[in-house]
């Protein structure tokens, strides 16, 4: 079974569909050890605490560089034994050092086709830009913003009459549903990083 810590910021819709995915499948490969904020009162928090799973904050302004915040965050996982990090709506850019503590084992999960409108404005960028064609996207974490290599892309229309909260839904919908197999195929060993492409491997 594989460790992981599930970073957020928000509401954890997708920490909850990764909480669904290992609670009701044995073959999922992952357990969750510990989910971290970096503030406090969010409700993907209630929703670790719910699912019985050990909620931190690491509170970002207490740190207010990027360096310090990512190194706190990288000690509370690993004081959790956390092998991974997964990023589920978490909005902080972690610094360079924790891609060294963790190197191909963050994995973040984003509203938009990468490379196509990174950063946190995704769904509002797409709808202004006029995109026909939005989505999600499942990456590995680098040094950049939204830059890593692409695991995953699911592929969502734009509609004439949407509005951010109605494009947002139809890609988080598409997000959890992409999250968890995502994670599956990353705990079993099956996702090959060479450069920029990641292959899947046959399961065997
Ligand atoms: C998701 O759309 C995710 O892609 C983005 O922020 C949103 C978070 O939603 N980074 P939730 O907190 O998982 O509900």
């Amino acid at each position: 079974m594989l460790a992981v810590a599930v970073l957020v910021s928000g509401s954890g819709s997708n920490l909850q569909a990764l909480l669904d995915a290992s609670a009701g499948d044995p073959g999922f490969g992952s357990r969750i050890v510990v989910v971290i904020s970096d503030r406090p009162g969010v409700s993907a928090l209630e929703r670790a605490t719910r699912a019985g799973v050990p909620a931190e904050v690491v509170r970002w302004v207490e740190f207010g560089d990027r360096e310090s915040f990512s190194v706190a965050i990288c000690d509370t996982a690993e004081r959790y034994g956390a092998e991974a990090l997964i990023l589920a709506g978490f909005m902080r850019i972690l610094s360079p050092t924790a891609i060294d503590r963790y190197p191909n084992r963050i994995i973040n999960i984003h509203p938009a086709l990468l490379p196509a409108f990174p950063g946190a404005h995704a769904v509002p960028a797409a709808l202004a830009h006029g995109v026909k064609v939005s989505g999600a996207t499942i990456h590995f974490v680098d040094e950049g913003v939204d830059t890593g290599p692409i695991v995953v892309q699911a592929a969502v229309p734009v509609l004439d009459d949407d509005t951010e909260a109605t494009l947002a839904a139809r890609i988080l919908a598409e997000e959890h549903r992409l999250y968890p197999e995502a994670i599956r195929l990353y705990a079993e060993g099956r996702l090959e990083i060479e450069g920029r492409r990641v292959r899947m491997r046959r399961a065997t």
